[in-house]
């Protein structure tokens, strides 16, 4: 690959706004800095637009079995629609069978992504944990995969009790791993839903009452407490509600390592949404809550004690039973029609990849509520800084690798999942009017993205090995 210089952009990271040429060598960033020699390079005039670190969507689930289908967005498609969305590089959850090694778990993942079209790392699922399991901890980390995702619900199939988190956590702390919580009631999750069962409430409202906001404030709480007292740090993912944030924000008060994501879902829908006549498109958990935890989510991104925003991309069909083609064949991949009559068969999971970063400037820039500069930090370089990608990923800076986004501030579209890339027929944010979105999307210096045309392979995407990160 040769040079490429990007001329009288903008360049915006988690800190400075810098008029300035970017000068890109091969896969890297080789110089920012004015009116830049530049010989023999490509150019590219980006008059007018910003010039943004590739996203980093640290939570995203692609080829996820569960509920005996999948989820409908694989390492390739989801990929191009994060790609279309500015992100250039996802963290996708490697799930544990019972029993399961987690290094055999994680070879079964990483040829699942082999098809990867944008630059990937891994968390493993911790949801089995044997002497064997937290030996294999050290060699994990030697492996690149330095996060483990740890669960308080989902009983008899992921949840851990307090005794097995406390160990695991212990263990993290041993090898430089940092655990993250999904933080629900498993407990009192089974008792209601069995109580809605009997008492014949079905429908997707039900998903979310049969979840309290409690719970997940009182596992939350619960996580940080088993966190500090082994002395680990704490990722907590897919935060909903005003119980969850008061916790992580009165361990980070206390100066502990706590750090907290959300997730677009969370700023802007309610049970209400589940409540509609398609309301199985917005199951997800934990749920989505109420309009007070939506507004009291934004003031946590705009006060920074949230810390990351991704996505939880696990996309599904709304009626998975038309064709699609899929690998040369037409093939159905069910989805939300499962829990037809049953919100407890009702796959998890929403679609986002694509959306988070139009979604977040538009609502979250566009109306005040947070800086260019914090929809930088949250998007890209916090994520980085905590998985262990920093400064490779995450920021624009000699030496950087070049995921550059030209993105420009006055594109007007209306979304449509008809038009967006991700592969489901629904999209949560259907008819939203967009201000801001990639106009080109940069992976180490190759254009992947160029307006509406794709120009990303399947295979080029590229398996980042981390370190342990910092704290954010
Ligand atoms: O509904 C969701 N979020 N599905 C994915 C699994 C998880 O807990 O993140
Ligand atoms: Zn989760
Ligand atoms: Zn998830």
């Amino acid at each position: 690959m040769g040079r490429l210089i990007i001329r009288n952009g903008i360049v915006l990271t988690a800190s400075d706004t810098i008029a300035a040429d970017v000068l890109v060598e091969g896969e890297r960033i080789a110089v920012i800095g004015q009116r830049l020699q530049a010989g023999d390079a490509q150019e590219i005039d980006a008059t007018g637009m910003l010039l943004l670190p590739g996203g980093i969507d640290p939570h995203t689930h692609f080829d996820l079995p569960m509920f005996g289908t999948v989820s409908s967005d694989d390492h390739y498609t989801g990929h191009k629609a994060a790609a279309f969305g500015g992100t250039t590089t996802v963290l996708d959850f490697v799930p544990q069978d019972p029993g399961q090694s987690l290094l055999a778990a994680l070879e079964g993942w990483q040829r699942k992504a082999a098809k990867a079209a944008i630059d990937y790392s891994f968390h493993s699922n911790l949801t089995w944990v044997g002497e064997k399991t937290l030996a294999e901890l050290p060699k994990l980390a030697s492996a690149g995969v330095t996060s483990v995702k740890l669960f308080t619900a989902y009983n008899k199939r992921m949840r851990l009790q307090d005794g097995e988190i406390f160990l695991a956590m212990r263990a993290c702390v041993e090898h430089g791993l940092l655990p993250m919580l999904h933080a629900e009631n498993g407990d009192v999750i089974d008792i209601m839903v069995g109580e809605a069962l009997a008492a014949g409430r079905l429908a997707p409202e039900w998903h979310a009452f049969t979840r309290p906001a409690w719970g997940e404030a009182e596992a939350t709480y619960r996580g940080i407490a088993l966190a500090a007292t082994v002395g680990a740090p704490l990722y907590v993912v897919h935060m909903t509600c005003v119980g969850a944030l008061e916790a992580v924000c009165r361990a980070r008060e206390q100066g502990l390592p706590v750090m907290g994501e959300t997730c677009p879902q969370y700023l802007f829908f309610t049970t209400d949404d589940l409540r509609r006549p398609d309301g199985a498109k917005w199951v997800c958990s934990p749920p989505v809550r109420t309009a007070y935890d939506n507004a009291v989510l934004w003031r946590g991104l705009e006060l920074g004690w949230l810390q990351v925003v991704g996505t939880d991309h696990c996309a599904f069909f709304y009626d998975g039973t038309r064709p699609i083609d899929y690998e040369g064949k037409k093939v159905a991949i069910p989805g939300k029609e499962l829990g037809h009559g049953d919100f407890t068969k009702i796959p998890n999971g929403l679609p986002g990849v694509e959306d988070r970063m139009q979604i977040l400037w538009t609502y979250g820039v566009g109306q005040g509520r947070i800086t260019p500069h914090q929809f930088v930090a949250l998007t890209s370089t916090n994520a980085a800084k905590a998985f262990g990608l920093y400064p490779q990923k995450g920021t624009l800076a000699p030496g950087a690798d070049a995921d550059i986004v030209i993105w420009n501030p006055t594109t007007r579209r209306t979304v449509s999942a008809a038009r967006w890339h991700q592969r489901t027929d629904y999209n949560l944010y259907e008819g939203w009017q967009i201000t801001g979105a990639p106009e080109q999307v940069y992976l180490r210096g190759r254009l992947i993205v160029d307006g509406d045309t794709w120009l990303g392979a399947s295979g080029q995407g590229r398996f980042l090995p981390r370190r342990s990160g910092t704290i954010v």
